[in-house]
């Protein structure tokens, strides 16, 4: 089996990217986390990804100041230079432009930490709680030009409790990241997804309606 390379781009504490690491040591993984880059040296995850033995990149986005198509044309050569054919997005807080996410189209996956369409952008733990949602969750989608609006290749829902604080909901709602992220990677990576009028579908085994989603119990 010829495994994808695999970049993973964070901008804090990594713990999604961990979970596509621990998940590509699996031999039949049919990806290979083959790089990680982060837009802050002081980036957390990135000593995680030291420890578990993955190539690091730092790509300081300050550097470039506003000038978003300078940052991004290094961004291009370090991937060009790890020969990185999927990108997975984890916790990295800077947009990209639209160049950049077209030419990547296809081949780009984010983590958002909502069930979309519901609760786009920030602080979407704080937002849940005070709409008085009563389910929550998180959700790997296809990156395109408009913000958290690509289609969805895998969600996952939790519960939300009476006496969630968005701490706590945001713990629950983690725990299934770490769940769906390597279940959408795979998927990615065997080939199994195609797009049709811009929503996902799921081809082989990867077909059966449950398999892309996590459902809660009443008290999960
Ligand atoms: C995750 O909850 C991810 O869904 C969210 O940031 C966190 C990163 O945690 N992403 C976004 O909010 C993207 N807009 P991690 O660094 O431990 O993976």
């Amino acid at each position: 089996m010829i495994r994808k390379r695999v970049a993973v781009l964070i901008s804090g504490r990594g713990s999604n990217m961990t979970a596509l690491i621990e998940a590509a040591k699996d031999k039949d993984y049919p990806a290979e986390i083959a790089l990680v880059v982060s837009n802050r040296a002081d980036a957390l995850g990135l000593e995680s990804a030291r420890n578990a033995g993955v190539p690091t990149e730092i790509v300081d986005h300050a550097v470039y100041g506003k000038n978003r198509s300078e940052f991004e044309a290094v961004l291009d050569d370090v991937l060009k230079e790890h020969r990185i054919e999927l990108i997975c997005l984890a916790g990295f807080m800077r947009l990209l432009t639209d160049e950049f996410v077209t030419r990547w189209s296809g081949r780009m996956l984010n983590i958002h930490p909502a069930l979309l369409p519901s609760f786009k952008g920030l602080d979407t733990h704080e937002r849940a709680l005070a709409g008085g949602v009563k389910i929550h969750g998180a959700s790997v989608h296809f990156v395109v030009p408009e913000m958290d609006s690509g289609p969805i290749v895998a969600q996952g829902a939790v519960a939300v409790h009476e006496d969630d604080t968005p701490t706590t909901l945001a713990a629950r709602v983690l725990a299934v990241e770490h769940r769906i992220y390597p279940f959408a990677l795979r998927l990615l990576a065997e080939g199994r997804i195609r797009i049709e009028h811009g929503r996902c579908v799921l081809i082989g085994t990867a077909a059966r309606a449950d398999s892309a989603l996590i459902v809660p119990s009443a008290r999960a």
